[in-house]
């Protein structure tokens, strides 16, 4: 009898430990599903330090899957309705895509060329030669310092959109 007991009990406590780490495993395995993907996360806030960027050097992030240009303009280079004024920086901030039909243009010494069809950007965003048909296009941004979050309307980029659509 005690035997039989004993026995009945272990079966029970094995079931019950089974049943607990199945249980946690599920949870731990809905956790992820519900969680967004680490690349989700990334595509929606992207932080970039423009104080380092060299003048004339403009550089290409990566934001939901579309380049932008980010360019800490020269002295010598115009001053623009768009430019994002950071302490005594000016710097051009801009949708890496041709508004003609949608090519990356390249930087060439001091404008954004597009290999499609000849179109020209100068160093504020501004279509200068070719189809396009507007400047490159203006994503949502806030500043934070010298760093600039993609994916956030702050103050600074309703400034510049406004001004752009004037
Ligand atoms: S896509 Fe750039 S000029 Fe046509």
């Amino acid at each position: 009898m005690s035997n039989q007991t004993n026995r009945r009990d272990f079966l029970g406590y094995s079931f019950a430990a089974v049943a607990a780490v199945g249980g946690a495993a599920s949870l731990v395995g809905m956790k992820q599903a519900w969680d967004p993907l680490p690349s989700v996360l990334a595509g929606g806030f992207t932080n970039v330090e423009l104080g380092s960027l060299k003048a004339g050097n403009p550089v290409t992030v990566s934001w939901r899957g579309k380049p932008i240009f980010l360019l800490k303009k020269t002295a010598e280079m115009e001053e623009a309705p768009r430019d994002l004024i950071i302490g005594s920086d000016r710097f051009t901030v801009a949708i890496g895509l041709c508004t003609h039909l949608g090519c990356i243009p390249a930087w060439k010494k001091d404008m954004w060329k597009c290999a499609c069809h000849g179109g020209e950007f100068n160093a504020s965003g501004t279509q200068t030669f070719g189809p396009p048909p507007r400047p490159l296009d203006l994503p949502p941004f806030s500043v934070k310092g010298t760093s600039i979050v993609l994916g956030e309307e702050g103050p600074e980029y309703k400034k510049i959109a406004a001004a752009m659509m004037a």
